[in-house]
């Protein structure tokens, strides 16, 4: 007694073998690294927490199963258990089942230990990755707060959407070969390509490392001749110097920011005097409807126009504009299906704030 001798969860899923496999290896390794832990995958592999290995790959066959031997309390030398991860075909997909065996010694001294750290070690991670919150928070992360995985990569490579917003900002910034544009919040680097047309050097910035890597590979040959530069980092701490650029834009990111003042200053910090800015955000209008959905909706601000406007003062620049512009004429320009032109009609609920640093 006192002693979890095994935990399994399964999950069926509608892929092969293989494909789950790979899916499930590629978001775990994506989990742990933000976590703080690395997985080496392949048959030396493992797990590397801190610099220390608490996991060593026993048998590596991908598609099939995965099996570790784990040390889950390195400071009792003699503990160990054995997880497993398996993949196993059935008529319409495949089982992944995920094993812990022999759980036994790691609380045999204290049962009410073992209780506590099933409820809330465990339990309660598990409940909230469950619920409204963990769901919702996680699947506007995935989407669209910090892009990440295959779905991402295709909708944010090509933002058929978003060319409408592309191209009105570059009309109203009118980039020239002698501007050094600064863009935030990136994405899969798609404005940045069609900005880099003007002849100018840029610096494009996001927080998602897969973002990062898709806007490198968007813009591979502008990287290559070092006329552009992709940075991870936060909108609010830039690392690049201060008075670098001539122009910076940020389109579909403001919403997500917990200060946008902030983040405007620290853009402000990183323009040089005479510098001009575009941001692109939205107003409470488009809660709801295909440009904000559930459960985004809940998770964005919206602003309304003399707030925008508020912001870019606050910021500290000067010759702030709020419009809320029609993208109709854009929608057309980029070729959007002509069933969601009308989304685009009239002000629609997007704002556009321009100014510039004194
Ligand atoms: C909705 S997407 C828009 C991407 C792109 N601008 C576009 O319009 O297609 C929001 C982007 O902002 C990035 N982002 C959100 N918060 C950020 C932050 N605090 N710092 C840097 N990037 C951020 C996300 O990773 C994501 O790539």
């Amino acid at each position: 007694m006192g002693a979890l001798q095994s935990m399994t969860t399964t999950l069926e899923v509608p892929l092969g073998p293989s494909e789950a496999f790979e899916a499930v290896l590629a978001e775990l390794e994506d989990g742990l690294s933000r976590g703080g832990s690395t997985l080496r995958t392949g048959a030396q592999g493992g797990v590397v927490q801190r610099g220390e290995v608490v996991a060593k790959v026993t048998a590596w066959e991908p598609g099939r199963r995965l099996i570790l031997e784990w040390r889950p309390a390195t400071w009792k030398a003699d503990e160990q258990v054995n997880v497993e991860l398996r993949f196993d075909a059935i008529s319409d997909g495949t089982r992944i089942t995920f094993e812990v065996r022999g759980w036994g010694g790691v609380f045999s001294e204290d049962v009410e230990d073992l209780a506590g750290w099933f409820g809330s070690g465990l339990l309660a991670p598990l409940f909230y990755a469950i619920s409204p919150d963990g769901l919702g928070n996680w699947l506007t992360d995935r989407r669209v707060r910090r892009p990440t995985g295959p779905r991402a990569r295709a909708i944010y490579a090509d933002p058929i959407f978003h060319w409408p917003n592309f191209l009105l900002i570059l009309d109203r910034i009118s980039l020239k070969a002698d501007d050094n544009l600064l863009e935030v919040g990136c994405g899969g680097g798609a404005f940045m390509r069609k900005a880099l047309e003007s002849g100018g050097r840029a610096t494009a910035v996001d927080h998602s490392p897969e973002m990062v890597r898709l806007t490198i590979e968007q813009n591979r040959m502008a990287v290559a001749h070092g006329v552009l530069t992709v940075l991870e980092a936060e909108a609010d701490r830039l690392p690049v110097a201060d008075e670098t650029f001539t122009c910076a834009v940020m389109t579909g990111v403001i919403g997500f920011l917990p200060d946008p003042v902030g983040a405007l200053k620290e853009i402000r910090r990183a323009l040089q005097p005479g510098g001009r800015i575009a941001v692109f955000g939205g107003t409470a209008a488009l809660k709801g409807t295909p440009a904000a959905p559930e459960p985004f909706a809940s998770r964005i601000r919206f602003f309304e126009k003399a707030e925008f406007e508020q912001i870019g003062h606050q910021a500290g620049f000067v010759d702030v504009q709020v419009d809320e512009p029609d993208l109709e004429g854009y929608a057309r320009t980029a070729k959007v299906p002509e069933e969601a032109i009308e989304l685009f009609q009239g002000g629609g609920g997007a704002l556009l704030l321009t100014g510039r640093k004194a």
